[in-house]
């Protein structure tokens, strides 16, 4: 609500203007005057103004620093001027004046109004600026929680790989050892009937070596993201033949362990699309700094597909509970975006697939 009386300053090194303004709100609102920048500093400190009138051509002062500094703390600011020039006005305007008037030609209806409607802008301004500041505090607690999960995620993941190795390998090789020794003691026929055992207990240790080093990769200690995907690109060629070409911008690194971890889950994911997907055995990864933000695309030559298959209309899951078509890459826009980022994707049937991943260059301090 807007006060019935208010604090005004004048800024004014002409005293007759000074005393103009005065007299037009004189009995309805409180009058400060200041004819130097020196004054006009002192009484904003004093006083808890609520509407400043400027003069732009304050002598010897740096009036545009005056505005500056009230525009920060939401005070409003009507400029008086003496002449015209659009461009001064235009300019002071844009500095956060609320509006300007021009002296000789003020009557009291005109200021009133111009005070009014400064006011109920900046308390506007205000407003915004609040509603702004707690939509980027609850953003930034977003990002925490996001960064926060994927670690714990990851610490549990951590946890079950060790049991893997410790324990499950270790009694899955004990057994081959006992079952070696059973058939030194059997007849060689016996024995070889259960070699099919033993090769069993074989691909059982390696499919928990590999869930092992799915679960808890190794490279992820290191800072630098090219590494890791390097190393990715190696585990891709050794399972599953794809062949992984990568190349980067410049030498980037991520500090942060969360999102080395989230983007090193991501581009695995989309590599397994390329697999499971594309009909072609090669993918390109690049990472580039740009307009500060981190661009990494994962690209592939093979079948392609209809985008808009993916919109939500045509996603089961959206529709019928469990029942959905693909999680991966709308998993992949979700968590994007809890980091403060995005993903576009783009493909054609016959021409291959494009994923772009971009997120805040600020991952990168
Ligand atoms: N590189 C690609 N080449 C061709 N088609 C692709 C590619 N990537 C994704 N697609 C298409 O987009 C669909 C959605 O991909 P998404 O990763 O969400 O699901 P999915 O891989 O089928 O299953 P999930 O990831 O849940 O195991 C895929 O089913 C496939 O039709
Ligand atoms: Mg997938």
């Amino acid at each position: 609500m807007i006060k019935q009386t208010l604090e005004i300053a004048i800024i004014d090194d002409d005293e007759v203007d000074r005393e103009t303004v005065c007299r037009l709100l004189k009995g309805q609102h409180t009058c400060y005057e200041a004819a130097t920048e020196q004054e006009a500093y002192s009484l904003l400190e004093e006083h808890a103004i609520d509407c400043v009138l400027l003069d732009y051509h304050l002598p010897k002062a740096d009036t545009f620093k005056l505005l500056s500094s009230c525009v920060d703390h939401f005070i409003p600011v009507i400029v008086l001027t003496g002449d015209e020039r659009p461009e001064v006005i235009v300019k002071t305007l844009q500095q956060g004046a609320q509006d300007y008037l021009v002296k000789g030609d003020v009557n009291q209806t005109m200021l009133n109004y111009a005070i009014a409607n400064a006011l109920e802008k900046v308390s506007l301004r205000k407003r915004l600026d609040e509603k702004n500041h707690r939509l980027e505090e609850k953003n930034e607690q977003l990002r925490k929680l996001a960064s926060d999960l994927t670690l714990a995620e990851q610490r549990e993941r951590h946890r079950i790989a060790q049991i893997l190795h410790d324990d499950l390998q270790q009694q899955v090789f004990g057994a081959q050892i006992m079952l070696r020794s059973v058939q030194r003691k059997l007849e060689k026929s016996d024995a070889a009937n259960l070699n099919g055992i033993y090769e069993q207990l074989e691909r059982i240790i390696r499919i928990s070596r590999e869930l092992t080093v799915d679960l808890s990769p190794p490279i992820l200690k290191g800072e630098g993201l090219f590494e890791t995907l390097r190393w990715l690109g190696d585990e891709m060629y050794k399972r599953y033949e794809l062949e992984v070409e990568l190349s980067q911008g410049s030498n980037l690194s991520i500090p942060g362990e969360s999102m080395r971890i989230f983007l090193f889950r991501v581009i695995r994911e989309l590599l397994f699309n390329v697999v499971k997907h594309s009909k072609t055995l090669q993918a390109h990864i690049s990472l580039e700094e740009k307009e500060d933000e981190l661009c990494i695309k994962v690209k592939d030559q093979g079948a392609g597909f209809d985008t808009t298959r993916l919109e939500p209309e045509h996603q089961g899951f959206e529709h019928h509970g469990f029942e959905h078509q693909g999680f991966g890459l709308y998993s992949v826009k979700e968590q994007l975006e809890l980091f403060g980022g995005h993903f576009e994707i783009d493909s054609q049937i016959g021409a291959g697939t494009q994923v772009v991943l971009k997120l805040p260059g600020y991952i990168l301090l």
